[in-house]
């Protein structure tokens, strides 16, 4: 396969940080696999808010990882690097990458790839790495999620929402969210979670609490920290966990720390890119055993929005700007 290989590829770049009008795209060498890693033919790239981050250059790729755009593919292997035992030429993967996703060929750590069953479209198998390494690590491994707890999610018809609800179900948990609108909470709902509160409507501290009988929830997964952070240490039940995977409303919070003490609360939370691909390779085999079953068996499906050509990347930007998608938005290569 490899003499299939053209030197040149078209890729979205980022010309300088700005609106979605400096994603263009551009001409660049193909990279080649180093040890451990698999080049893969793309077939489709997930979008992501990080990426729309990047692009407004509020989140810099990390210094060894691609400047491009895409932290999803997938696709078919075409060349192998050294040492790679697991994965063949022709093999179809997804995976997750520290960057350069946008494009028609993209490097990945063979260990962050993860098998597309033939049950499993391509552009579906594009965008489950990102939501699914994010919300597994986050609930699960920092949240300490059993079956059985109840867990609260904003904004729940995100790509991170979404695939919170159905990994929640998933394992047993009850599922509240909070949506900007009436329309995507009955979207949120329909895709599994048990309540849905609109938040321009009422008070989800209080809603939480009429939900819960006044329990509170074991969990709460925030993408939006600033003055949400104390309105969600108000929903926590005693023992509960505060996961932060974003800061979308503001970075600085007031917490009383009063109450983390005698409710005995966990603050914590992480970001995905920056962590090395050691672990990133570990959280892969935990979900291979532990989800991917799920996805072979047709039980986890992601929720799709909407596809786009991969040089009208600024469209599907725009598409995540308006804030109008349900789920997640790919690029066909
Ligand atoms: N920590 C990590 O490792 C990690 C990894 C991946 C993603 N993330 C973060 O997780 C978040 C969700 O990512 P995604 O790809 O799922 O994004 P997305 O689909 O664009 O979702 C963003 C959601 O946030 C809600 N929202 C509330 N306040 C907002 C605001 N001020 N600006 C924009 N949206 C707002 C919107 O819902 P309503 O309309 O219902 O308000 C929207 O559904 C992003 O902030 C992303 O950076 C973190």
């Amino acid at each position: 396969m490899q003499d299939t290989i053209p030197e040149m590829m078209t890729a979205i770049a980022i010309e300088a940080p700005g609106g979605p009008d400096v994603l263009v795209p551009c001409e660049v060498p193909v990279p080649r696999p180093g040890p451990g890693e698999v080049l893969v033919k793309v077939a489709f790239a997930g979008v992501n808010r990080p990426d729309v981050l990047q692009r407004q250059g509020q989140y810099p790729a990390p210094p060894d990882a691609s400047p491009l755009p895409g932290l999803e593919i997938s696709g078919t292997v075409v060349s192998v690097g050294a040492g790679v035992g697991t994965l063949q030429d022709g093999a179809r993967v997804c995976a997750l990458v520290a960057g350069g996703g946008y494009a028609e060929y993209c490097i990945a750590d063979a260990g962050q790839c993860l098998p597309v069953p033939d049950s499993l479209p391509l552009d579906q198998a594009a965008a489950l790495p990102e939501t699914l390494f994010t919300v597994w690590h986050n609930v699960f491994d920092r949240g300490w999620a059993i079956d059985g707890e109840t867990m609260l999610v904003h904004g729940g018809t995100s790509g991170i929402g979404t695939m919170a609800i159905m990994l929640g179900k998933l394992f047993g948990m009850t599922v509240i969210v909070t949506c900007g609108s009436a329309a995507k909470c009955k979207r949120a709902r329909e895709i599994g979670a048990d309540h849905a509160i609109n938040y321009k409507e009422s008070d989800f501290v209080a809603e939480v609490a009429r939900i819960t009988d006044g329990k509170g929830v074991n969990l709460v997964l925030d993408m939006i920290s600033g003055d949400y952070v104390p309105r969600n240490l108000k929903c926590l039940a005693e023992d509960g966990r505060h996961v932060t995977i974003a800061v979308l409303g503001g970075a600085k919070a007031h917490v009383n720390m009063a109450a983390v003490m005698s409710r005995r609360y966990v603050l914590t939370g992480s970001t995905l890119r920056p962590r090395p691909a050691s672990f990133k390779r570990l959280l892969a085999r935990e979900i291979a055993t532990e989800v991917w079953p799920s996805v072979e068996n047709g039980e986890l499906r992601p929720v799709m929005d909407a596809s786009f050509p991969l040089t009208r990347a600024a469209d599907a930007h725009r598409r995540m700007e308006a804030g109008d998608h349900v789920g997640k938005i790919v690029l066909e290569v």
